[in-house]
């Protein structure tokens, strides 16, 4: 935490820009990904590429409401644009849901550790999410379909709430088509009698039908708390170890470089250090799962 502290008083760069200052992008469209959630296409000013790696995140700032931390779902080799999926969740999410094409927001960053593609190039990738938690695996996921010869089998997982909290469905139907990958996806519930077809029940229930290759495999995982220890659970049966676990954690954050302190877990700074993680990491650190 002090290196970053030092750092970020000597005004180093973020990709580039200055740490702390925010910058203009540009809305290039928005759409509808569920009632609650949208997704935002951004450009950089000057059609600057983001300099962003899967994993890590801006802070998106409105005058007059504040800022908010939010994941890149893009990948970085579609460097044209860069897009966020929000929830509306509350004050600045609510009013960043108001805004449209041609409006500009504030963006500082990109901020934080992204998942370690040097560690992950060559192995078979089980790539697990739940709810938002497919937001900033739609990053890694579009890396590894951009740079496909570079991973070995890429499985993708993805469990709602419902067919209505499903996010980024024309992601996941050309997914489960597409011969880069196999996807499957499953919702907590649906309507009996219903149009839906696949499977119901928790992501849990998609693991032990899976045929891990043990030695080759990476896990990475990123959801809502309550998932991890189950799907870690799971993970462990198919005799994955923690040195072979990637999650990824969320916190309350304010500054997003380390300085502030409200994003700690322990003596890590979950925004700094984090928010992707080994999990041999942080497992055994107070409240980190
Ligand atoms: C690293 C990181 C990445 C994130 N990525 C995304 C993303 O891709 N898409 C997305 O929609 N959201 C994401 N979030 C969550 C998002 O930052 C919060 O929903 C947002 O800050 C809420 O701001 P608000 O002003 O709209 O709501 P507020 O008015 O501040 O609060 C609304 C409610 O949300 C709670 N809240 C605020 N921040 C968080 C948080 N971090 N975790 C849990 N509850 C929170 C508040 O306590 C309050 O109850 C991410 C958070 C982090 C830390
Ligand atoms: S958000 Fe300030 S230290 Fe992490």
């Amino acid at each position: 935490m002090h290196d970053v502290l030092n750092s970020a008083a000597m005004g180093k760069l973020s990709a580039g820009r200055p740490l702390y200052v925010p910058f203009e992008c540009i809305i290039v469209s928005v759409s509808d990904l569920t009632p609650n959630e949208k997704l935002f296409r951004l450009q950089v000013p000057e059609g600057k590429a983001l300099g962003h790696l899967p994993g890590q995140f801006v802070q998106v700032s409105l005058l007059g409401w504040g800022e908010a931390p939010i994941s890149i779902a893009s990948s970085p080799t579609r460097s044209d644009y860069f897009e966020l999926g929000v929830r509306r969740a509350g004050s600045l999410t609510g009013a960043l849901h108001q805004r449209v094409a041609g409006d500009t927001i504030g963006i500082r960053g990109p901020y934080g550790r992204s998942f370690e593609l040097d560690r992950l190039r060559g192995r078979d990738l089980l790539l697990i999410s739940g709810g938002c938690g497919l937001a900033p695996m739609r990053s890694l996921i579009q890396y590894c379909e951009d740079r496909r010869a570079e991973f070995g089998r890429v499985t993708i997982l993805y469990g709602a709430k419902s067919i209505e909290d499903t996010l980024f469905k024309q992601d996941l139907n050309a997914w489960e088509t597409s011969a880069h990958f196999a996807c499957s996806r499953t919702v907590d519930r649906a309507q009996a009698g219903g149009c839906y077809g696949g499977n119901v029940g928790q992501i849990t229930s998609l693991i032990p039908p899976l045929t891990i290759d043990c030695a080759q495999t990476v896990a990475v995982i990123v959801g809502p708390p309550v998932m991890y220890r189950f799907v870690i659970a799971e993970l462990k049966k198919k005799g994955l170890t923690s040195v072979q676990i990637v999650v990824s954690l969320e916190r309350q954050m304010r500054c997003g470089v380390g300085k502030c302190g409200h994003c700690s877990i322990e003596h890590l700074s979950c925004c700094q250090d984090g928010p992707v993680f080994w999990l041999h990491e942080i497992e055994h650190l107070r409240g980190a799962l």
